[in-house]
């Protein structure tokens, strides 16, 4: 800054003149209307209001000024700076509002719009009905085994004591992938696609020491028309114990426990002999219908479709495994004995759901899974 000048003592100097300072002072009121934006504006203020501007470096010159002209050039110059300070706040304040208005606008979320436009899948409910069986029996200890769909017939019937001229080996039941006998190494045994789970259990025997608790959960084929009771392709889960000492009364308790997980506490089950050539005993499996709890039965005032009427729901084939199995799978019958119960998860499905028609469940309409998909 310039220190007062006693030899030097002009009446004026040009850079204050008022002509000048109005210049200076309109010159930066202009740039500021002009600043279109924030950007814009930060630079005309540094170019008209900081260290470096006309106007600062005039008033640097003040200083110089003889005494009596300081005064008046020390107000001409605040009231111009002022004047230009002002203009820049209230365009600041002008362009920051202009701001934020535009900022609602354009960063405006319309909740109202879809917020998912690919539409999601669901899981089947075959495969989470499943899952919730395995963990009941998982709970209890038990394992998960599976096995392949393309498997031998010696997997399939023989280890299982099923007869070579059992009814279901014959083509009709069974679909083959390979008929027996046509490759030269594989003589004895024909491929077919599996038509229950039990070869897994086999395998399973085959593998490991007893005690043995496995549940073996699969796609099984037999060969059936696609109708509203019948699919070709279906789902099975069997379970298998072997240990020591074990008696049907362990097999009904288990049975009873995951009926009960499944579909509400205080329901029985029933056995009803029958025949397995992989089981001895064998019987049918049936449970209390979990609707009318059994008061439909000889009461015709009160119908229950769910279980027509009957009381009870048929659920699948249980029974003590044949030592002959347990023989043909490397396992001492004297000394373990063991149960096994298969039984279909889509029968399960459609009477614990309500399905009616099977072709739901394998068609895959989406519509048809998405319902379900919330079941965990
Ligand atoms: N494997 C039998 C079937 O597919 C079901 C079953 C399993 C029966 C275990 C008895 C014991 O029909």
């Amino acid at each position: 800054m310039s220190a007062p000048n006693k030899s030097y003592d002009p009446v004026e100097v040009e850079a204050l003149k008022p002509e000048e300072i109005e210049r200076m002072r309109d010159e930066a009121l202009a740039a500021v209307a002009a600043a279109a934006d924030l950007d814009a504006l930060r630079e005309v203020k540094a170019a008209h209001a900081g260290d470096r501007s006309p106007l600062a470096l005039a008033n640097r010159e003040i200083g110089a000024l003889p005494p009596h002209a300081k005064a008046e050039a020390g107000k001409r110059m605040g009231m111009a700076r002022g004047a230009v300070n002002k203009a820049f706040a209230a365009r600041q304040a002008e362009l920051e509002a202009e701001r934020d208005a535009r900022v609602l606008v354009e960063e405006a979320v319309d909740v109202t719009l879809p917020y998912d436009r690919t539409p999601a899948g669901a899981r089947h409910p075959i495969t989470t009905l499943c899952e919730r069986i395995e963990d009941v029996f998982v709970a209890m200890g038990y394992e998960v085994a599976e096995g392949p769909e393309v498997e031998t017939e010696w997997f399939n019937f023989d280890a299982l004591n099923i007869a070579q001229d059992h009814p279901a080996r014959a083509m009709q039941d069974t679909l083959f992938v390979q008929a027996p006998g046509k490759k030269a190494k594989e003589a004895e045994s024909g491929v077919v696609l599996r038509t229950h789970t039990s070869p897994v259990q086999v395998r399973t025997m085959l593998d490991r020491e007893p005690p043995v608790y496995v549940i073996c959960p699969g796609r099984v084929y037999r060969m059936d028309e696609l109708d509203a009771t019948h699919t070709p392709v279906f789902t099975q889960v069997e379970l298998l114990a072997i240990d020591e000492g074990l008696t049907m009364a362990d097999l009904k308790g288990t049975i009873e426990h995951m009926v009960r997980s499944l579909f509400g506490e205080g329901l029985t089950t029933r056995l009803r002999p029958n025949y397995f050539p992989f089981t001895e005993p064998s019987a049918e499996l049936d449970m209390q219908c979990y609707v009318c709890r059994g008061e439909s039965a000889g009461n015709p005032d009160r119908p229950c479709r769910t279980c027509s009427s009957e009381g009870w729901i048929e659920l699948g084939g249980c029974g003590m495994v044949n030592p002959r199995v347990l023989t043909a799978a490397g396992i001492d019958p004297e000394k373990y004995s063991g149960f096994a119960f298969g039984f279909g998860i889509e029968r399960l499905l459609m009477f614990r759901h309500n399905v009616e028609d099977m072709r739901d469940m394998v068609e895959g309409d989406v519509r048809f899974t998405r319902p379900f998909g919330m079941e965990i």
